[in-house]
C-alpha cells in the first residue's frame, strides 16, 4: 500500500497508539510515547509474547533484572570495547553520519575494516550540505552515567544495551535457586537503552526500547536440533499468534564475516517494511562464549555438572531475541487495512456513494480494545441498561463504551483503532433482553440474548 508509513503513524496520533515524546515542548528527535491504545496494545503483545515462550513451557523460568549494573559486566559482554558504529563527520557542518548507512544509501557494501577504510568513502559527501567528511572513528552506543554524587571514571556506568547480561550473571544464582537441569531457559523482558547515531523509521529505532529474550542453557551437543525447535517456535509464534502474513518475513542466514567469531550459527529475521527489508529480531547460537566471558571476569564458577554423567562444562546458549517495539510496529503495518464501501458515516450517507472504511484488523486476542458497548441513544433506560453490561464485560474483557454520534460513525470509530465487537443496545432490547453484537471483519450482525453475551463473546477470543 502506498505511504502505508505516514498513514499508520497518522493514525496513531490521531488515535491515541503513540504520540511524537515531549510534544508541547518541541518534542525530542525520534523519542516516542505510548498513548492509551498503543500502551495497552504493548501490553498484550508482552502478555502473549511471555504466555507463549514462557509461561506455557515447562523449561523457562522469568527474571527482572537492573538495568544499572556493575560497569565490569560491560568489560566482560565486550559492550565497552566493541559495541560501536563507524562514523563520520562533516568537517564543514560538523553534522555526524554512520558510515554502513551512507554506503547503504549509495548500495555500497560496508567492508568495516579499521586499516582500510572503505575508499569508496572518499566520493562520499556530506548528505546535509556537500562538505567533505573525516576519516571514521568508533562510537560507542552505551549510554554513560554516574553513580551517587562525584562524576568521574571510579563512578562510572551504564544504562543497560541489552537484557541479556542480566541474565547470564544470574544463572547460577537460578540454577541453584530452581535447581534446574538442562536443558532450561531463563528470559526476561525489559527497556533498554543506545545512544543510536541516526534513529528514525518511527518506532524502528529508537534510544530507549524494550527488548523480550531469553538465553536457552544447553549441552554443546544439543545445539543444532535446539536451534532448528526454537526456529520451529519462532515460526509458530509469527503464524499462529501475531498471525501476520509470514511472505513478510525473510529468514536471514549470517555467514562469513556477519557471523559473530564465538557463533556456529545465527539467523536475522527480517520483515519487509515500507522502508526496506530490515531486522526484526534474531536467534544466535553464542556456544559458552558469553557464560565464559564472564567466569573469566567475575572468578564465579559458572560451570555445570549433568547429574547424570557427572560431566563438568560451562553451559552453552541459543539466544531468541525480539525488539518489542519493532513488534508492535509490525503489528500496525499487518493490521492496517482501507476498504471502500457505501457511505454511512459522513454526509454522502444514502446518496449511493462509497467511502473508506480504515480497519486496524488485529488478531482478536491483540486488539487494545476487544468490545464497544454502544447504546442507539443516550436515554437513561437505554444508556442505563448500556452501562450496566458494560460493567459486567469489565471483568473480562478490555470495554470502550461510546453513545456520542450516529451509529455509524461509531462503527468507523471503533473499527479505526481495531475493536473486534461492537455490541449495539437499542430500544427493542430493553423488551426481547438481546443486543446486537458486530463483527470487525465481516461486519455481520447477531442478535444475542444479554445473559448469553458474556460466553457467546469468550468463545470468540
Ligand atoms: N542480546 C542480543 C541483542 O541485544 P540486538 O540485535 O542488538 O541483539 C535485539 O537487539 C533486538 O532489539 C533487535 O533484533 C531489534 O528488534 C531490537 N532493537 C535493537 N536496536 C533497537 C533500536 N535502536 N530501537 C528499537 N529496537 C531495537
Amino acid at each position: 500500500m502506498e505511504n502505508l508509513l505516514d498513514k499508520v503513524v497518522s493514525l496513531c496520533k490521531r488515535r491515541g497508539f503513540i504520540f511524537p515524546g515531549s510534544e508541547i515542548y518541541g518534542g525530542l528527535a525520534n523519542s516516542w510515547d505510548y498513548g492509551p491504545l498503543g500502551h495497552q496494545l504493548k501490553q498484550n503483545l508482552k502478555k502473549a509474547w511471555w504466555k507463549f515462550f514462557v509461561q506455557e513451557r515447562d523449561d523457562m523460568v522469568p527474571l527482572d533484572t537492573a538495568i544499572i549494573m556493575n560497569p565490569k559486566v560491560w568489560e566482560a559482554s565486550g559492550h565497552l570495547e566493541n559495541f560501536s558504529d563507524k562514523l563520520v563527520e562533516c568537517k564543514k557542518c560538523h553534522h555526524r553520519f554512520r558510515i554502513d548507512h551512507l554506503l547503504e544509501a549509495k548500495t555500497i557494501e560496508p567492508k568495516y575494516d579499521k586499516e582500510q577504510p572503505d575508499k569508496e568513502l572518499s566520493e562520499i559527501e556530506c548528505p546535509d550540505c556537500g562538505g567533505n567528511l573525516t576519516e571514521p572513528k568508533d562510537f560507542n552506543l552505551m549510554f554513560k552515567t554516574f553513580l551517587g554524587t562525584n562524576e568521574d571514571t571510579s563512578t562510572t556506568a551504564y544504562l543497560r544495551p541489552e537484557t541479556a547480561a542480566g541474565m547470564f550473571v544470574n544463572f547460577k544464582n537460578v540454577l541453584n535457586t530452581t535447581r534446574r537441569r538442562l536443558p532450561f531457559g531463563i528470559a526476561q523482558i525489559g527497556k533498554n537503552f543506545r545512544n543510536e547515531i541516526t534513529p528514525g523509521n518511527f518506532i524502528f529505532r529508537t534510544r530507549e526500547f524494550e527488548i523480550g529474550e531469553f538465553e536457552y542453557f544447553i549441552n554443546p551437543k544439543d545445539w543444532e536440533k535446539t536451534f532448528e525447535m526454537w526456529l520451529g517456535e519462532i515460526k509458530r509464534w509469527w503464524q499462529d499468534i501475531m498471525q501476520i502474513n509470514m511472505d513478510n518475513l525473510v529468514w536471514h542466514e549470517l555467514k562469513g564475516d556477519d557471523l559473530a567469531f564465538y557463533s556456529k550459527r545465527t539467523l536475522d529475521i527480517e520483515y519487509k517494511y515500507p522502508f526496506g527489508v530490515k531486522e526484526l529480531h534474531g536467534i544466535a547460537y553464542r556456544t559458552d562464549h558469553d557464560l565464559t566471558r564472564h567466569q573469566e571476569f567475575s572468578k564465579a564458577d559458572l560451570s555445570y555438572v549433568d547429574p547424570e554423567t557427572n560431566e563438568k562444562f560451562i553451559p552453552h546458549v541459543i539466544e531468541p531475541t525480539f525488539g518489542i517495539d519493532r513488534m508492535l510496529l509490525v503489528s500496525l503495518l499487518e493490521a492496517y487495512c482501507e476498504e471502500d464501501l457505501p457511505a454511512v458515516a459522513s454526509a454522502k450517507e444514502g446518496d449511493g456513494e462509497t467511502e473508506t472504511r480504515v480497519v486496524m484488523k488485529f488478531p482478536k486476542h491483540l486488539a487494545p480494545i476487544q468490545v464497544a458497548i454502544l447504546p442507539l441513544s443516550k436515554k437513561e433506560e437505554l444508556s442505563g441498561v448500556a452501562k450496566q453490561i458494560a460493567s459486567d464485560l469489565r471483568k473480562n474483557f478490555l470495554v470502550d463504551y461510546d453513545e456520542t454520534q450516529s451509529i455509524g460513525k461509531r462503527y468507523r470509530r471503533q473499527d479505526e483503532i481495531g475493536t473486534p465487537y461492537c455490541v449495539t443496545v437499542d430500544f427493542d432490547s430493553l423488551e426481547d433482553k438481546k443486543v446486537t453484537v458486530r463483527d470487525r471483519d465481516t461486519m455481520v450482525q447477531e442478535r444475542i440474548e444479554i445473559s448469553e453475551l458474556k460466553n457467546y463473546l469468550l468463545s470468540k477470543f
